[in-house]
């Protein structure tokens, strides 16, 4: 059965960098996953995302919370349940989890009312294996620095990096059996390896199933 893998993470915690590893691993099982992205993931929600992150875009607390959900349901119909129905393996470099953090956590949107939008959305649709790349908010600050302008969430403050992280980890302690937490203030290598295991664990649990 096709799987459903995302990646979570405050803003620089070191997500993107471990997508290609992933994906080879897949491969070497002969898996060929769709790698995709939220926001984003689609045209339109790859619109959404461009005003998401926009550093001059003004929206409500609420109306940001319904702009991920809008984009999240583009991607969820038109291209992730497609892709599992066709029996094709999903990577999304982040997906709800974060919007719980973001949104809920970070800015206080109350987590019941990101969960009946995630029923609506998502109609029970949940990752198989999300892993979690926990890192100080320092050390994820520091990853980000100087690479490029700052988008619209990681030029919030230090404590609002601080409360998203403190959303991730709740989750993870919530659901540790889907949210594997990964130490991401490691080598890159050592962060890296520790990713592969979790996927490999995902790969060996389904292989005991087929
Ligand atoms: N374990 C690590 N040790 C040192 N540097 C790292 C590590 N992981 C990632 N980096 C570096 O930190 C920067 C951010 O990494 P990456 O783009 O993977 O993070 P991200 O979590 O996807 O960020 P964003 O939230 O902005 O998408 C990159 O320059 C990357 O090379
Ligand atoms: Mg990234």
């Amino acid at each position: 059965m096709a799987c459903f893998i995302t990646l979570e993470g405050i803003d620089g915690a070191g997500k993107t960098s471990h997508l290609p590893a992933i994906a080879a691993l897949l491969a070497e099982h002969g898996i060929d996953a769709l790698l995709t992205r939220e926001p984003g993931g689609t045209p339109l929600g790859e619109r959404l995302r461009a005003l998401l992150l926009d550093p001059a875009t003004q929206a409500t607390l609420d109306t940001e919370t319904l702009l991920m959900f809008a984009a999240r349901c583009e991607h969820v119909q038109t291209v992730i349940r497609p892709a599992l129905a066709s029996g094709r393996w999903v990577v999304s470099d982040r997906f709800t989890d974060a919007t719980f953090a973001f949104q809920g956590g970070g800015r206080g949107v109350d987590s019941a009312r990101i969960a009946t939008l995630e029923d609506w959305v998502q109609q029970g649709l949940q990752p198989d294996l999300t892993l979690l790349f926990d890192a100080p908010t320092e050390v994820a600050h520091a990853r980000m620095a100087g690479e490029r302008q700052l988008d619209r969430f990681e030029q919030e403050a230090a404590a609002f990096h601080q409360r998203v992280r403190a959303a991730y980890l709740a989750r993870a302690a919530a659901d540790p059996t889907r949210i594997v937490l990964i130490r991401a203030d490691q080598p890159l290598a050592q962060v890296r390896a520790d990713a592969l295991a979790a996927v490999a664990a995902l790969l060996a649990a389904q292989g005991a199933r087929a």
